[in-house]
């Protein structure tokens, strides 16, 4: 173990305990209590309107904006599973780090492992039910192992950064968005709260991980895993740029109506937008993340993160 496992803060122990019972209070079945037989009902939306930011959308008429919500909503769901495989392998990683040390850390870590996969077979599922119902001609571009490697080639600090928002957000979509959204098909619903009860210990054990690494790192390696962070940023707007073209395409394709040549400009630049709400701006905005971020940094790396993400903002709250 030696550096690499700087002991658990008693005040911590009980956290790590607690994600332990909540985890087996929650544990959920993707037949037995998520999916139970069901479909998607296509007559109504996934996404909700204000994740898929569907007021940019002015072009489109009732029936568009809902398949625009599907599409993302489809998008929404290969998302999850994408990033579950990094985070799966960074975990399993990070988990045996503790594997002859403190026990309770392990086995609340082990579980986290354990929910990832599930959670990545169950977005699988989803994406074959959407496959078998949707018109064809929709394509998850970015390649999950491809993803993973380059994530996983970045600093451990800057990897649980990323992850830590990204489970952070995912609460954040379940609880102020998709739950509040009556006119969102009930299955999308369910999932999503299934989901969002796993991640809620995610989120916890992320943040209690990301400061034991950030305890055990040197200020000039913690101001390169900075500078890795960024990268990451970057690395997931560049998925998302390629995701929302193909996800334009793919509407422009399915629709039945020609999309003109001004609604198309509209189109890719709204998709572009609800993504990068979606999987980047939400989350940095998150009360949990800029708390824990801003008590490991200086402000000037505060800010060198601040200017790297302001176009990004910018665009996404435009
Ligand atoms: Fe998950
Ligand atoms: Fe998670």
């Amino acid at each position: 173990m030696g550096h690499r496992d700087p002991p658990t803060r008693a005040a911590d122990t009980i956290r790590y305990a607690r994600c332990i019972q909540a985890s087996k209070l929650v544990r959920w079945d993707i037949d037995r209590d998520v999916i139970r037989n069901r479909t998607f009902d296509y007559g109504r939306k996934f996404l909700p309107d204000s994740l898929a930011r569907i007021e940019r959308f002015g072009f489109a008429d009732a029936d568009e904006k809902r398949l625009l919500s599907q599409i993302q909503g489809r998008t929404y769901a290969n998302m999850f599973g994408l990033v579950e495989r990094y985070i799966g392998a960074k975990l399993a990683e990070v988990t045996q780090l503790h594997a002859l040390g403190d026990q309770i850390v392990f086995e609340s870590l082990v579980r986290f492992t354990d929910e990832e996969l599930k959670h990545q077979e169950l977005f699988r599922r989803l994406e074959g039910m959407m496959a078998d119902s949707m018109a064809s001609g929709y394509q998850f571009v970015p390649e999950p192992n491809q993803v993973a490697r380059a994530i996983l080639g970045k600093r451990t600090w800057a990897v649980l950064a990323l992850t830590c928002h990204i489970e952070l957000f995912t609460l954040d979509h379940y609880r102020q968005s998709i739950d509040a959204d009556p006119a969102v098909s009930e299955l999308w619903k369910d999932v999503f709260l299934f989901h969002m009860r796993e991640e809620s210990q995610h989120a916890v054990l992320d943040e209690l991980e990301w400061q034991r690494e950030d305890r055990r790192i040197s200020s000039a390696e913690r101001d390169a895993a900075v500078g890795d962070l960024i990268d990451l940023v970057a690395a997931v707007d560049g998925i998302l740029k390629v995701q929302a073209a193909s996800d334009a395409d793919y509407f422009m394709h399915i629709n039945r109506r020609k999309v003109g040549a001004e609604d198309e400009v509209a189109l890719r630049d709204g998709l572009l937008c609800a993504y990068r709400w979606q999987y980047i701006v939400s989350g940095v905005r998150n009360e949990r993340f800029l708390e824990i971020l801003g008590a490991m940094l200086e402000p000037a790396q505060m800010q060198r993160i601040a200017s790297a993400l302001g176009p990004i903002v910018g665009h996404a709250n435009g």
